[in-house]
């Protein structure tokens, strides 16, 4: 298996698979959700604001992530893991965690200082990320799931909270992504 940058030639094959994935695993209006989440984030965000990487097997995409900006009133460097999936047929195999890893190891060598996701804190706290209330950290929008709200430091000092209101990018800028 083979990690990279997206590319965006890869577009099309990416929202596919978002579309694909989220409908195997959550039912066709999340499948749609997820691929237009995909597509405005590719099409509508600034390139400094957004992180895309792809997990590829024998010529075929197998693996998207996106990160995006997180902007708080205070000064931090902070970036949001949404949306993230591997092939169904290809689940559990260790492509999911690996691809995170990846994608975080490059965003802390790029001086991001915060990750955040919102999501089965189950899955994430196996890849570093921890619950925090949104006293924390405030999320932009309204939380369906307050206990999905997960963070993890990449500077090696504990997660501690931020001061202000936060903003994400436009295409995250919707209440049923949240
Ligand atoms: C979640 C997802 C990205 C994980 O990728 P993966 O390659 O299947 O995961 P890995 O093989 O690296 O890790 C497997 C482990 O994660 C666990 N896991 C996978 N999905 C999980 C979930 N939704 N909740 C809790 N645990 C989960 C597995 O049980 C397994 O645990 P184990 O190692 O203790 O047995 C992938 O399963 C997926 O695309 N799921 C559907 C879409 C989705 O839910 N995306 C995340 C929300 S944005």
């Amino acid at each position: 298996m083979d990690l990279a940058a997206f590319n965006p030639k890869d577009r099309d094959e990416v929202e596919t698979l978002f579309k694909k994935v989220f409908t195997d695993s959550a039912g066709q209006s999340e499948g749609l959700l997820t691929s237009k989440l995909a597509h405005d984030l590719v099409e509508h965000t600034a390139s400094e604001d957004l992180y895309g990487f792809v997990a590829m097997q024998a010529g075929r995409i197998v693996g998207g992530i996106f990160f995006s900006r997180l902007t708080f009133d205070s000064k931090i460097n902070a970036f949001i893991l949404s949306p993230v999936a591997v092939q169904t047929d290809c689940q559990n195999q260790g492509i999911g965690q690996k691809l995170i890893c990846f994608g975080i190891n490059h965003l802390k060598n790029d001086g991001v200082e915060r990750i955040f996701t919102y999501g089965d804190p189950n899955f994430y706290r196996k890849v570093g990320f921890e619950a925090i209330s949104t006293d924390i950290a405030k999320p932009p929008l309204a939380l369906t799931y307050p206990i999905g709200w997960l963070c993890q430091s990449l500077t090696g000092n504990e997660i501690e909270s931020i001061v202000g209101e936060s903003h994400c990018v436009a295409a995250l800028n919707h209440p049923e992504y949240w």
